[in-house]
């Protein structure tokens, strides 16, 4: 388990010790969720001697009081007594609409986020990254790359090259996106799923588990299956 510093619950901004070694001086983060993604941030954030973790927050009527041995120590409004400067919060949710939910709310108390990047994840030089975005172990990105904020790259993700996603895009594990695929906001790719070089991806589109995409999904529109055929629509 990591180190804790002395003035580690000190998320007020008030008095900060600058006392404590350089543990003492990593950012402060607190992940918001306790479920599976919450687990595997937890292990990628400790593989970073620059952050911090202080705790998790959760919105559970019957919260646990730990959580991979660190405390929950409340629910969203427990950040309203921070001060947005001493701590960033990472919202450990899968799904694009409720991590986009939970960023809303981040920004209007005025809290930042990290990037979040697993070591064994390999990333061209020349891929460009947006604000927030979550890259886990073994996740490949290839030249030229675009990501949008607080995208979700699952482990083992391969993006070839050129591809660009908008923000809040989910990649479940293993999903492979050829070349020059354009993945527009809030679209969610299931595990194991490949899509095929050049396609459209809409917004808030679904790519069901397994599937193989041939062809251009529709915003808001359901696929599945090899090939993947439409299950269903917006409305
Ligand atoms: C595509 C998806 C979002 C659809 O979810 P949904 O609208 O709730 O639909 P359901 O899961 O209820 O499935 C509806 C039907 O499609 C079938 N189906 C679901 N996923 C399928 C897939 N990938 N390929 C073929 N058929 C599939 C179901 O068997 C079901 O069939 P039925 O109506 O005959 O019983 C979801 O199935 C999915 O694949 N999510 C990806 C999740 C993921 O990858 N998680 C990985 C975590 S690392």
């Amino acid at each position: 388990m990591v180190s804790r510093c002395a003035n580690s619950e000190n998320l007020t901004g008030q008095a900060q010790s600058r006392k404590g070694g350089a543990s003492c001086q990593a950012m402060k983060l607190i992940i918001w969720g306790v479920g599976g993604l919450a687990q595997m941030l937890t292990e990628l954030i400790e593989s970073y001697p620059e952050w911090h973790l202080v705790g998790f927050i959760v919105d559970d009527p019957a919260p646990p009081e730990q959580f991979m041995g660190y405390p929950v120590l409340g629910n969203r409004q427990y950040l309203e007594s921070l001060d947005p400067q001493a701590v960033q919060v990472v919202p450990a949710a899968y799904l694009p609409a409720n991590r986009e939910i939970m960023v809303i709310y981040l920004r209007q108390l005025g809290f930042d986020s990290p990037t979040l990047i697993a070591k064994s994840a390999w990333l061209s030089p020349s891929v460009s990254l947006g604000k927030g975005v979550m890259v886990l172990d073994r996740a490949v990105i290839q030249s030229q790359a675009q990501m949008g904020d607080f995208d979700l790259i699952h482990t083992g993700c391969i993006l070839s090259h050129n591809v660009r996603l908008g923000p809040f895009v989910t990649l479940f594990a293993g999903a492979t996106v050829l070349g020059k695929v354009e993945i527009e906001t809030g679209a969610q790719v299931g595990g194991g799923a490949t899509l095929l070089s050049t396609i459209q991806i809409g917004a808030n589109a679904k790519v069901g588990v397994g599937s193989v995409v041939i062809q251009n999904v529709a915003a808001g529109t359901t696929v599945m299956g090899n090939p993947a055929r439409v299950f269903s629509v917006p409305g």
